[in-house]
């Protein structure tokens, strides 16, 4: 391998530290390099050794010998100032990692790790280095949902491997919820006999009916010694294991074992989809807070962290509104509403943790009714949650799902595997910045870290856990522990790439298509549509084609945006040294009289399929998917659209497509009406549609007898309050409408 290849190696650090200085020095692993710690860093020096051992097959010898030639692991608390600082010096002669303390000896040896280049099977190389590095946050996080699907221990540990690798430091466990209880429990075995199993599990994405099932008995538990193994584990590496006991809603699987703790009695299932569950822990019952003390009890017992989660999101209230027990206690403890029944509850366990010398935290709900005295908020629903907490002088761990969600979409091609929705590509979790995100600097104290999210509620294999995770996982590293003027994705997209034979050697089937291409519209104009392609990729070329045929070798390459004046589907390949790389993009447009015409909005959109109206003009239909920017969702308002077409047109056929999920709480308009007018000001029925019967998107299109307007109106009806007996019944429809068609 020539200096050259090492040194655009020695750049390739994730997350970048906060100073690196490479020289042509270098220095190499040799059977008779020796390791010095102090006693303080004995555990980190095993690491080390194991690390070497991997690596090497060989053991790198601890000793108290001088010598050239080793690796030295010194702690100093003058030269260094704070825990997880470290300072790494690697010359011809040795390599010296100088830190706080043990922990920043770890995370000097997490870079080590990265900066080894491997020549062969017992040779290991590093760059000559001069490297100071400190961590922007002190919580930086990733969570892991067990209970949807169930993850070896094997895998938790690889999991836990890569966050000593990319110096994460917390492992939020999520251990119960209503598909499952994961942890034993040694005082109530019908957790693990009953709780951590649920009789099947449903096939497909909840939003697509009939629901259908798969008929097979699904579980599983962290025995205690397992528990007490993934937590060494992580230990050894310096992180920390927080698990999550959620409470008092998600509860379905404890109800299911142990009826008695919910406010019907039961009998209660465990849950085989996904969702959120009525039923939930009687909060009027004392026995309830019996059970969950005895379960912290062990859990404290077993988890050394000073903070166990307690969850605290969606609970809905509407058994306690019923409960004799719930509403007795509310009258008792003076609650004027369910919501502060929730606070009381979430408060009274806090008191116990407290009691027991650790703290809570729980998801941004806890914030309902009032927080309890010292709890620290993970805001998961936005940043309003973090403001108001923070505020309050409480602390907060950044977890927004738009950004830091990893069970949404990384990609739009249709070919992803399901997942529960949303999009949010590696750039966009790149350019969080949870600091920003809070707004006014006087809460900035109180902004202890950011953490990414796995739910794996579509996760039903460890691979498919892995493509989500990764390398997303490596950007929220970046995030939380580099400098915030370190932002530059392309830089950080090429050290990724020198990232990705790491993961491939650890088998992580991680997603590589970070790079694909995609569009926007460059200019949209009356009848024509101008379409820019673009991938990260600035190195490869991208083939097109408009006529439907297969993007080639000799297919045109990409230089300015692509005009279309006829629908179309656009087709474009990836091009690296005459190789096609990454999948063929693929997108259709359609375009007809209302494309490109001018369209004003009554109401604007109010939900998070958001934009400008034009999105209903643009020639793009919105997917199934509905992540795509292209649907506008109306809550609370009907849709009430004016095209000017510019001039009298004759029309035939007019349309829209409306979406319809009961289970994701959007109903299609109770009606679609199109209305016409030659002066903007008097318009007259022309069509109307009131049939939806599909469940997905109903591609409306009514021919009408030809007639001649200028102006057409489209108005959809909103369903308003979802009726009894539907998912969501009584709370608010999202009614989505996409491409409006005039032809
Ligand atoms: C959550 O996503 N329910 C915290
Ligand atoms: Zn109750």
């Amino acid at each position: 391998m020539s200096q050259g290849n090492k040194a655009a190696a020695k750049a390739a650090l994730v997350p970048l530290p906060v100073s690196a200085t490479y020289n042509s020095d270098h220095f190499q692993l040799t059977p008779n390099t020796l390791l010095l710690a102090d006693p303080s860093n004995e555990g980190a020096a095993s690491l080390l050794q194991e690390y070497i051992q991997q690596q090497t097959k060989k053991t790198l010898r601890l000793t108290t010998q001088p010598g050239s030639n080793r690796i030295i692991l010194h702690t100093d608390t003058i030269l260094v100032k704070q825990p997880e600082e470290y300072l790494l010096h690697i010359n011809k002669e040795q390599v010296t990692i100088t830190a706080y303390n043990a922990t920043g000896i770890v995370r000097g040896i997490a870079t080590l790790q990265q900066l080894w280049q491997q020549q062969n099977a017992t040779t290991l190389v590093l760059p000559g280095a001069v490297i100071h590095d400190y961590p922007r946050f002190g919580y930086r996080g990733m969570h892991l949902d067990v209970s949807r699907h169930f993850f070896s221990v094997d895998f938790i540990k690889q999991f836990i491997d890569q966050l000593a690798r990319y110096k994460i430091n917390n492992f939020h466990w999520h251990l119960t919820d209503d598909q499952a209880w994961r942890i034993e429990i040694k005082k109530y075995p019908k957790l693990q006999s009953v709780a951590a199993w649920r009789d099947q599990t449903l096939i497909g994405h909840k939003k697509e009916l009939p629901h259908v099932f798969d008929g097979k008995k699904y579980g599983g538990y962290y025995t205690t010694e397992e528990v007490k193994a993934v937590i060494a584990y992580a230990t050894a590496r310096h992180i920390t294991v927080i698990p999550e006991i959620e409470m008092p809603g998600h509860a379905l699987a404890a109800l299911n074992a142990y009826p008695e703790l919910g406010c019907t009695k039961g009998p209660y299932k465990t849950a085989q989809f996904w969702g959120v569950f009525d039923d939930v822990f009687c909060a009027g019952n004392d026995s309830t807070f019996t059970f969950l003390q005895d379960v912290l009890d062990e859990v404290i017992q077993l988890f050394p962290s000073t903070y166990i989660h307690i969850g605290g999101d969606e609970c809905p209230k509407v058994r306690w509104a019923h409960c004799p027990a719930c509403q007795l206690r509310m009258k008792q403890e003076h609650l004027a509403d369910e919501h502060a029944l929730q606070s009381y509850f979430i408060k009274r366990i806090s008191e116990y943790v407290h009691s027991k010398g650790r703290k809570i935290i729980g998801w941004d709900e806890i914030l309902e009714g009032g927080l309890a005295p010292g709890a620290t908020v993970m805001s998961w629903r936005g940043v309003d949650g973090a403001i108001a907490a923070a505020k309050q002088q409480h602390h907060v761990i950044m977890t927004p799902e738009d950004e830091l969600y990893f069970d949404h979409y990384q990609s739009l091609y249709p070919e992803e595997k399901i997942a529960a929705g949303g999009y949010t590509p590696l750039e966009e979790v790149y350019h969080y910045d949870p600091l920003h995100a809070a707004g006014d600097t006087a809460l900035l104290p109180y902004i202890s870290g950011m953490q990414g999210e796995v739910w794996s509620e579509y996760l039903d294999t460890e691979q498919q856990a892995q493509y989500m995770i990764y390398p997303r996982l490596l950007a929220v590293a970046e995030r939380a522990w580099s400098p915030q003027t370190v932002r530059d994705y392309a830089d950080f997209r090429s050290r990724l790439k020198a990232q990705q034979p790491l993961l491939r050697a650890q088998h992580i089937a991680a997603a590589y298509n970070f790079d694909e291409i995609n569009y926007s519209i460059d200019s949209l104009a009356k009848g024509q549509l101008y379409i820019a392609l673009h991938s990260t990729d600035t190195t490869a070329v991208i083939r097109y084609t408009t006529n439907g045929s297969m993007p080639g070798a000799h297919s045109a390459v990409y230089k300015h945006p692509v005009r279309l004046t006829k629908s179309s589907t656009l087709k474009a390949a990836l091009y690296q040294q005459q190789q096609p790389v990454q999948r063929l993009f693929h997108q259709s447009f359609s375009i007809n009289k209302a494309t490109g015409a001018t369209i004003t909005l009554k109401e604007a959109p109010n939900t998070k399929c958001n934009g400008d109206a034009s999105l209903l003009v643009n020639g793009i239909a919105g997917s199934k998917r509905y992540n795509d920017q292209q649907w506008l969702g109306f809550s609370k308002r009907d849709l009430e659209a004016v095209i000017d077409l510019g001039s009298e047109q004759s029309i035939q056929q007019v349309g829209a497509n409306c979406l319809n999920y009961h289970w994701q709480k959007m109903w299609p308009p109770t009606s679609l009406e199109f209305w016409i007018s030659v002066d903007g000001v008097h318009f007259t029925s022309l069509a109307t549609a009131t049939d939806f019967p599909v469940n997905g998107i109903n591609v409306i299109r009514l021919p009408v007898k030809p007639v001649k307007a200028r102006y057409v109106k489209v108005v959809a009806r909103n369903k308003g309050v979802i009726p009894e007996g539907e998912y969501g019944a009584g709370g608010n429809s999202q009614l989505l409408i996409d491409e409006i068609i005039i032809d």
